[in-house]
């Protein structure tokens, strides 16, 4: 269905190949899971596929590359909009309609398909990605999963023969992309679609057919997830988490393949493992005694409100101790960032109040502070 023969791909005013005679097929109906550290080469790989490159994004292009059967050079992204589908991880840049059905809608008006055609596709579509009931929701207000999910249905809307994933599921929480992996599966079990995905957690991609690792532009490892499963050394010199259970497993020395968690977890207490005797008191009392310790930043009572008008904090406490390392989990949109963004003064609270040393952030300079609280972003 795809195939790319000796491709290389240097872009424009680059030195180095992102991309060195890469030889692969994918076969109809075949999900492909594509691997490799980041600046690998398996976006612009992905680029080459629907026609961004060479068409959009400038460069040298050699080799060819076909699908289904159809040589593509010449064709633009434009033209092979009803073949190859494209989502990737920055979907809120391919939602730009008022309404999701409308979303849905769009690809499929520009191509000329027919009205009751075009009606049919968005119930499709919608009821694959489990967003029947948002139909009449502004695209805006939907949270990052149902955007996610959203993009992906307006893709599909246009049938395309292979569908091209892009980290699709980086900016997902992990219920987000629960959602998102499931709506790929339920599709898969629908209709024959060629699927190609990139997705940093290999462990997300256990239930690929096959898995091609680039390394520097090259197809540096291929397998099944079977055979490629006790190969975390070679994934992980190739800059790739090998599967989790695999390298439990091997931290172990077990023998074995286990599809989920709980078969492992069945495996290792076979195997006689157990958690020492005591370890887990020890790891409480050093819990216990930290409590105790002086608080170094102290959150009370804190609420924050954007100027729009949402709460995004309503009344959060907590401590941090000196020395302790503090996870703060949450969903999207759950508030994380701007609780942080207050311990540096970058928000001020809008009830409640934050103490550095006992001392009251608020009305101090974010210069000063920023001497004693450091901040690292997600972008
Ligand atoms: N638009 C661009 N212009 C020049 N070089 C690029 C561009 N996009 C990517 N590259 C380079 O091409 C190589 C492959 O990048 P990319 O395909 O994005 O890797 P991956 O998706 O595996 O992280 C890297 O060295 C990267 O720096
Ligand atoms: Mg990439």
């Amino acid at each position: 269905m795809i195939r790319l023969e000796g491709v290389s791909f240097r872009y424009r005013a680059a030195t180095e190949p992102a991309l060195s005679e890469v030889t692969c097929h994918i076969r109809p109906g075949e999900l492909v899971g594509l691997l490799g550290r980041s600046g690998s080469g398996r976006s612009t790989l992905a680029s080459t596929v629907n026609g961004t490159i060479p068409h959009l994004v400038r460069g040298d292009l050699r080799g060819r590359i076909s699908i289904a059967g159809q040589d593509i050079q010449g064709l633009r992204p434009r033209d092979l909009a009803d073949r190859v589908g494209f989502l990737f991880q920055d979907f809120e840049a391919q939602l730009f309609s008022t309404n999701v059905a409308l979303e849905v809608a769009f690809g499929p008006e520009n191509l000329g398909v027919p009205r009751a055609e075009i009606a049919r596709r968005v119930d499709r579509c919608l009821r694959l990605v489990r967003l029947e009931v948002l139909r009449h929701k502004a695209p805006a207000g939907l949270s990052g999963g149902q955007k996610q999910r959203l993009a992906l249905a307006s893709v599909l809307a246009l049938e395309p023969q292979v569908l091209v994933l892009d980290e699709p599921t980086s900016d997902l929480d992990p219920a987000g992309r629960r959602d998102l992996w499931e709506a790929i599966r339920r599709l898969r079990e629908e209709r024959a679609l060629t699927l190609l995905i990139i997705d940093p957690e290999t462990d997300e991609l256990g239930w690929a057919d096959r898995l091609i690792v680039l390394d520097r532009g090259r197809v540096a490892l291929s397998g099944t997830p079977a055979e490629l499963w006790s190969e975390a050394d070679r994934l992980e010199a190739l800059g790739v988490k090998g599967f989790t259970l695999a390298r439990l497993a091997a931290a172990l020395g077990l023998a074995g393949r286990w599809q989920d968690a709980d078969a492992a977890a069945a495996a290792i207490r076979a195997a006689g493992w157990r958690v020492a005797g005591g370890t887990a008191d020890r790891l409480r009392r050093a819990d216990a005694e930290r409590a105790d310790g002086e608080a170094l930043l102290e959150v009370e009572d804190l609420t924050h409100r954007y100027p729009d008008g949402t709460e995004a904090l309503a009344g959060v406490s907590c401590a941090v101790r000196g020395g302790e390392f503090v996870a703060i989990l949450g969903q999207n949109g759950s508030g994380k960032t701007t609780l942080v963004k207050h311990f540096n003064g970058i928000l001020t609270p809008t009830a409640g109040d934050i103490r550095l040393s006992g001392q009251s952030l608020r009305g101090q300079s974010l210069a000063r502070l920023s001497r004693h609280v450091g901040l690292v972003f997600q972008n």
